[in-house]
């Protein structure tokens, strides 16, 4: 089994589309996507509606999923721990033990724009193209993850 987590802050927004994603395109039997937010701020909680809406409007129900936090355990679980944004890689390299743990920490743009360090814009405070833009971004990365863990 390969384990691949995606952490953004809230764990609403932007982590719980790049999980519903990603675990839409990956054979189930052999892959296991999970999300986190590096705060506490939205523990138990549905995706925000507009996460939720713009899945369903690509056909992907991501109504599943409840908020959790990133927890230092979470390093010894997942292979793959990618991350949205800057800010996100510096609260999860900070809870980091080892250069293993480090490793496995990647923005998840650098998949798709390989070396530029693009961040995943967060969504939460603007309109709803965000979420639109924010979607087609992910779904870019996923494809890329998808054929590189297939590959494997
Ligand atoms: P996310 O977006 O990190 O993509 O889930 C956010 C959701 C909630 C908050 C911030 C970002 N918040 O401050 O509550």
């Amino acid at each position: 089994m390969i384990r691949i987590l995606m952490v953004c802050l809230g764990n609403i927004c932007r982590s719980p589309l790049a999980h519903g994603i990603l675990d839409s395109k990956l054979n189930t039997e052999h892959f296991e996507v999970d999300s986190a937010g590096t705060s506490n701020y939205h523990i138990g909680s549905l995706p925000d509606k507009r996460s939720i809406a713009v899945a369903r409007k690509n056909n992907l129900d991501i109504t599943n999923q409840r908020g959790r936090q990133f927890i230092i355990e979470d390093f010894e679980t997942y292979d793959y721990i990618y991350v949205m944004d800057k800010s996100n890689f510096e609260n999860v390299i900070k809870m980091a033990r080892n250069v293993e743990d480090i490793a496995k920490v990647k923005l998840i743009l650098n998949e798709s724009h390989p070396d530029k360090n693009l961040e995943v814009p967060d969504p939460y405070y603007g309109g709803d193209s965000g979420f639109d833009d924010v979607f087609n971004m992910l779904d870019k990365a996923c494809t890329i993850i998808t054929q590189r863990l297939k590959d494997k």
